[in-house]
């Protein structure tokens, strides 16, 4: 493979700290489990700091409860081949193979790396911890399995879920051992990812990767815990917090009771004076908090909540902000606590060699969003994938707004045409109604976070149909039922059909953002619309060999970026000068924010702030950050403006 070689030899970028980190040999196998990380692709500076005793953390900081024991470890697996497997589960058996739970299949950290995992069985066991409350339920949760899970207690048929990025839970107590002993959890797992004739949310996973299409996940990669909960225990949290104090929502009851409950509030950063307020669960509530300090990027300020109804109790959180649409000066702005501030961020796509969709940890988690504040972005996109819990809660914590995709069903490539040509596949009534169930569960699992500002429903045109009458209008509405607070980009790029809050843009390499201009991939701006830029820049640079994915799949694809730099020197030169355009754009017309692709190189791409194993990171922090800042600075301006024609702000 000359490519590698020519690759090989090209200039080496400076490294995260300044040194270079080389990847760790992979570990023996511990002989008490049989685990052992499987050596991926490339590795990170984590891959061997997992352990067997991945994420300890409580899983879902926005409804925490106290007695709660976690499943994570070393789980078996058994590749089920066959869809009838489900009919024979393999109960009492020992399954071939030790594999890390939460974990892609496809992962080395998984220590199976297997290929074509669509049919599977995973097996554990647990005990329910003996100072439990007698006669308290036991509630089984997962984070997310990819993509439909069928869950087997002690030889009996639970329940089953569908949607690879979304959490369930299932009341297991009926199904758990008499004497308090051990318990057996069997999971099959079906995961037909982008084969035949199968068309549902996925976003950038494929059987057959290339280029913007990378390594499928399969299985359960997110955490799995029990935790105990009394007879009527809060089911669902829907918690808003505004700039005005107005705290609002629903709390929902596993038995349908307009049972009181009593609602604390106590800044994290003060020295605990503790508000408390009365409501009723099973309706909404609403009622003000006198004088909270505001949550914003700049200015993270978190309260924490406790719930109490009955004998529940459970621990949350909120952030006091409020998103909203106003005209500044004659343009359309979206507002954070009632004010314009350009906002700027990456496409995030949160892909990992080792982990593939599960990140080794939460350090390393946290890594890639602390780069992007170094970096000088409050924004980012969370672009076709669904994070875990943690995740927002990271960015709640450390000020990073959050543009939320739902995951495109089938990308715009399939090769099983008879001619062995890449055609779109659409959805039909069937697929597109599972996709809406699938974006109500999203935006209902992730409501309470104050960091996401803006749901996307579609990207560009994937999965997205070709004729009216166009799907992302009737969703739109969908959206704003379940979510008034927020801000909607009905479809970012390209296929903009008039519904939602945005007119956004895709445009490589350089942005056209807010401007009266128009080429093949954009729309002129049209002022009844915010102007952003959902996707620019994407201008790449060579990795190195021992920082680069070497898949050839993904290797022979890397010459389809926009454009490549064959030095650090030309990549920041043009870095700074599409950041410069961009400034220009904020100063002269409409641009209220942009996003430039991307976090992280990811297989075949190679155009990350970060490479793909975190090892290097390509800008100069200081230029990037002076550039990124003249952007707030530009739309500070143009909010300020003498030359604006409307003076008055309006809300709406
Ligand atoms: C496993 O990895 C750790 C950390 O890299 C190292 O200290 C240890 O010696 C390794 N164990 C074996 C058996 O190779
Ligand atoms: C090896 O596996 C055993 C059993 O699962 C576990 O208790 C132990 O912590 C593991 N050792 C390491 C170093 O992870
Ligand atoms: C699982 O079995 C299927 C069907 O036999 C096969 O195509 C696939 O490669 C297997 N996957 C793994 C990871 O063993
Ligand atoms: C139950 O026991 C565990 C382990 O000893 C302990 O960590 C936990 O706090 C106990 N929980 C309760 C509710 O007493
Ligand atoms: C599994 O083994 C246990 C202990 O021998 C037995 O009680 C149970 O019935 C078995 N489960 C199934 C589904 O066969
Ligand atoms: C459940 O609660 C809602 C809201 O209070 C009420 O409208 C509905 O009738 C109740 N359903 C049942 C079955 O009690
Ligand atoms: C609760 O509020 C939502 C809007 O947030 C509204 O759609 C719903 O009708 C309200 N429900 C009741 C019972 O008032
Ligand atoms: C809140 O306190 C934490 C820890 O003391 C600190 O890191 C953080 O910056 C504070 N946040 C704000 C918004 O003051
Ligand atoms: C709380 O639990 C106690 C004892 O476990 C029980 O007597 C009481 O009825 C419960 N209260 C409610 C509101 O369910
Ligand atoms: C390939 O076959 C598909 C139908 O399977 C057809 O729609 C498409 O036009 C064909 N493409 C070419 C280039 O012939
Ligand atoms: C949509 O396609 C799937 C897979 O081929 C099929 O099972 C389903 O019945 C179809 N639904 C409709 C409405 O055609
Ligand atoms: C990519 O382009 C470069 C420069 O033209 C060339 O040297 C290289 O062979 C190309 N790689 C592939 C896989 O086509």
């Amino acid at each position: 493979m000359s490519l590698l070689r020519a690759l090989q030899s090209l200039l080496l970028a400076t490294t995260v700290s300044g040194s270079l980190l080389l990847p760790r040999q992979a570990n023996s196998t511990n002989s008490t489990s049989g685990y052992a990380v499987k050596t991926p692709p490339l590795t990170t500076p984590w891959t061997y700091e997992v352990g067997e005793h991945p994420w300890p953390q409580y899983p879902r900081p926005r409804l925490e409860r106290a007695a709660w024991q976690t499943l994570n470890g070393v789980w078996r697996y058994e590749n089920a081949s066959v869809p009838q497997a489900i009919d024979t589960p393999p109960f009492n058996q020992t399954l071939d193979n030790p594999v890390l739970i939460p974990s892609c299949l496809e992962s080395g950290i998984s220590g199976v790396q297997g290929t074509f995992n669509i049919y599977s069985w995973f097996s554990t066991s647990f005990t329910v911890p003996s100072n439990w409350t007698a006669g308290n339920r036991v509630l089984l949760n997962f984070g997310a399995v990819d993509y439909q899970a069928t869950v087997f207690v002690n030889g009996q048929r639970v329940g089953q879920h569908t949607g690879g990025y979304f959490a369930f839970t299932f009341d297991v107590t009926s199904y758990l051992s008499a004497s308090g002993g051990t318990n057996e959890l069997l999971v099959f797992v079906f995961d037909p990812t982008d084969s035949n004739p199968y068309v549902i949310p996925i976003g950038k996973q494929t059987l057959t990767q290339s280029h913007i299409f990378y390594t499928p996940c399969s299985g359960i990669w997110q955490s799995v815990w029990i935790e105990s909960a009394p007879s009527n225990y809060i089911t669902d949290l829907n918690l808003n917090a505004d700039m005005h104090g107005n705290v609002f929502g629903a709390i929902t009851t596993s038995q349908n009771a307009s049972t009181s409950a009593e609602i604390a509030i106590t800044a994290r950063n003060s020295s605990g004076s503790q508000f408390t307020h009365q409501v009723y669960a099973n309706q909404n509530f609403s009622f003000n908090y006198p004088t909270p300090d505001l949550w914003s990027p700049d200015t993270p300020n978190l309260y924490d909540i406790s719930i109490t109804l009955g004998n529940d109790t459970v621990s949350s959180y909120t952030g006091f902000r409020t998103i909203s649409r106003g005209v500044v000066n004659g343009i359309q702005r979206p507002l954070l606590n009632g004010e314009f501030k350009f906002f700027f961020g990456t496409l995030d796509q949160g892909y990992w060699p080792d982990g593939i969709y599960t990140p080794p940890n939460m350090e390393a988690m946290r890594f890639d969003l602390l780069t992007l504040k170094k970096l000088g972005y409050n924004t980012l996109r969370k672009h076709m994938k669904v994070e875990q819990d943690l995740y927002y809660q990271a960015c709640d914590e450390l000020g990073l707004l959050v543009i939320q995709d739902m995951p495109a069903m089938d990308p715009l490539h399939y090769f099983d045409t008879p001619n062995c040509t890449a055609e779109p596949i659409l959805p039909n009534a069937t697929q597109q109604a599972e996709f809406q169930r699938q974006l109500e569960m999203s935006i209902r699992q992730h409501r309470n976070y104050p960091c996401i500002f803006t749901w996307v429903i579609y990207n560009e045109g994937w999965g997205q149909a070709t004729q009216p009458p166009w799907p992302s209008i009737a969703l739109t509405e969908v959206v704003r039922a379940l979510d008034p607070t927020r801000l909607v980009d009905a479809v970012s790029g390209w296929f903009f059909h008039g519904a939602g809050d945005y007119l956004d843009n895709h445009h490589y390499s350089e942005a056209q953002c807010g401007a009266p201009v128009y080429s093949i991939n954009s729309a002129p701006y049209d002022p009844a619309y915010i102007g952003i830029q959902g996707e620019f820049g994407g201008i790449g640079m060579n990795a190195s060999i021992q920082n680069l994915w070497p898949v050839w799949e993904a290797v022979k694809t890397i010459n389809q970026t926009y454009e490549i730099n064959v030095s650090l020197d030309s990549w920041r030169f043009r870095g700074h000068q599409l950041i410069e355009d961009l400034r220009m754009q904020i100063e002269m017309y409409a641009c209220s924010g942009a996003i430039w692709t991307q976090t992280t190189d990811v297989e075949g791409e190679v155009n990350g702030m970060l490479t793909y194993d975190r090892r290097v990171l390509r800008p100069d922090v200081q230029t990037w950050n002076s550039d990124v800042n003249a952007c707030y600075a530009a739309g500070a301006a143009r909010t300020n403006s003498s030359m604006s024609m409307m003076g008055s702000m309006a809300m709406n």
